[in-house]
C-alpha cells in the first residue's frame, strides 16, 4: 500500500499516532487548540484521510478543500453531530466515529455529575478551599438523597443502558423513553418505559442520553423544567444543545428544579449568561470520555478506520454506510 497522506486536526494520544506513522505519512496540528474555519479548510487540502474532533464542522466546504483523494473523515468522538453526512455520501467520503468504547466512561462521568450535584461536592467543596468551614454546622450543604429515587433516562442507546444499569446499585426504580422499548432491559432492571410527560414528572433525577438531531434540540426548555420537581437534579453529559441552556439558566436560578450537572454546553466554550455565578450547577469542561483507557480506545479505533478505508477495506464503525456500496 502506498503511503498516504493523514492530517489529524488535534493531538491525540501518540501511541495511536505512532502507530498510523508506521503506514502512512501522518501531520498533526501542533497548536494546543482547535483549528479556526480558515485554519481547518487550509490544513486538510490534498489530504487522503483526515482525523477530526468533534469541534470541527467538517462540510461539504471541508470536503471540498480536502479535495477529490479524500476517502474518509474518522472522528475522534462517538457524537457525530459536527459532520454533514449528506455532503460527504454526496462526494463518496468515508465518514466514522468511536462507538462503544466510551459507553462506561461516559455513564461513570454522569453519575460522578449526579453525584456531585446530590452531595453538593463542588461547593462545599470550594467553602472549604475557601476557607470559610468553621466547623460541623447541622444544617450547612443539605442535599438530595440518591439511594431509592427514581432514575429517569432519556435515551437508552449503549450509554443510556450503562447509565440506567449502575442505578441499580443504589436502588432505583428506573424509568426511560427510547425511540424503541426494550422489553430484555425492562425485564432485567425492573425498568418502566414511559412517555416524556411521565419521565419529567417522576424522574428525581433525569440523565440525557439523546444524540443530538433536528427533533432533540431543546429537548429540555422551560416547558419541561417547569413540569420537573423542585428536588429534581438534570444531568448532561450528551450535546449541550438538548437543553435550553438559558431557560435551565432561569429554573436554577428560581430554584424551579434543585441543581443540575452538565459536561456540555449549548455553544461551547462559552455558557449562557449567568450560569456560572449559580451554586446549584455543577459545569465541567466536556470530559465525559477523558481517561487514558478510553481515548486510546478512541484513538485506536479512529486509525483503524483510516488504515482500512486506505486499504480499500470496510471500517469498523462507518456512519454512512452507504458509500461502501
Ligand atoms: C463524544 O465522543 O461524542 C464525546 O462527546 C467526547 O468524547
Amino acid at each position: 500500500m502506498a503511503r498516504a497522506n493523514v492530517y489529524i486536526t488535534r493531538m491525540i494520544p501518540q501511541e495511536t499516532i505512532d502507530e498510523l506513522k508506521k503506514l502512512h505519512d501522518v501531520e498533526v496540528n501542533e497548536l494546543d487548540r482547535a483549528l479556526t474555519r480558515e485554519e481547518l479548510l487550509k490544513a486538510v487540502k490534498g489530504r487522503d484521510a483526515i482525523i477530526s474532533l468533534l469541534t470541527d464542522t467538517i462540510d461539504g466546504d471541508v470536503l471540498d478543500s480536502a479535495g477529490p483523494h479524500c476517502k474518509i473523515v474518522a472522528n475522534y468522538a462517538v457524537g457525530f453531530n459536527n459532520f454533514d453526512l449528506k455532503a460527504a455520501t454526496e462526494r463518496g467520503v468515508v465518514m466514522t466515529n468511536t462507538p462503544g468504547v466510551l459507553d462506561d466512561a461516559t455513564a461513570t462521568h454522569a453519575w460522578a455529575l449526579l453525584l456531585t450535584t446530590a452531595r453538593r461536592i463542588s461547593e462545599s467543596e470550594r467553602y472549604v478551599r475557601d476557607g470559610k468551614w468553621e466547623g460541623w454546622a447541622p444544617m450547612a450543604f443539605i442535599g438530595q438523597d440518591v439511594d431509592g429515587k427514581t432514575l429517569g433516562v432519556a435515551g437508552l442507546g449503549r450509554i443510556g443502558k450503562k447509565f440506567a444499569k449502575k442505578g441499580i446499585a443504589f436502588d432505583m426504580d428506573i424509568i426511560y423513553t427510547n425511540e424503541h422499548r426494550d422489553l430484555a432491559f425492562e425485564k432485567e432492571f425492573n425498568a418502566r418505559f414511559v412517555d416524556k410527560e411521565t419521565l419529567l414528572k417522576e424522574s428525581d433525577y433525569l440523565s440525557l442520553h439523546l444524540p443530538l438531531l433536528a427533533d432533540t434540540k431543546h429537548y429540555i426548555g422551560e416547558k419541561e423544567l417547569g413540569k420537573m420537581k423542585p428536588t429534581a437534579i438534570l444531568i448532561n453529559a450528551a450535546r449541550g444543545p438538548l437543553i435550553d441552556e438559558k431557560a435551565l439558566v432561569q429554573a436554577l436560578k428560581n430554584k424551579v428544579i434543585f441543581a443540575a450537572g452538565l459536561d456540555v454546553f449549548e455553544d461551547e466554550p462559552k455558557l449562557a449568561p449567568g450560569l456560572v455565578e449559580l451554586e446549584n450547577a455543577v459545569i465541567v469542561p466536556h470530559i465525559a470520555s477523558a481517561t487514558i483507557q478510553t481515548r486510546l480506545a478512541m484513538g485506536k479505533i479512529a486509525i483503524n478506520n483510516v488504515i482500512s478505508v486506505l486499504n480499500g477495506e470496510a471500517p469498523q464503525t462507518c456512519i454512512n454506510p452507504e458509500v461502501l456500496k
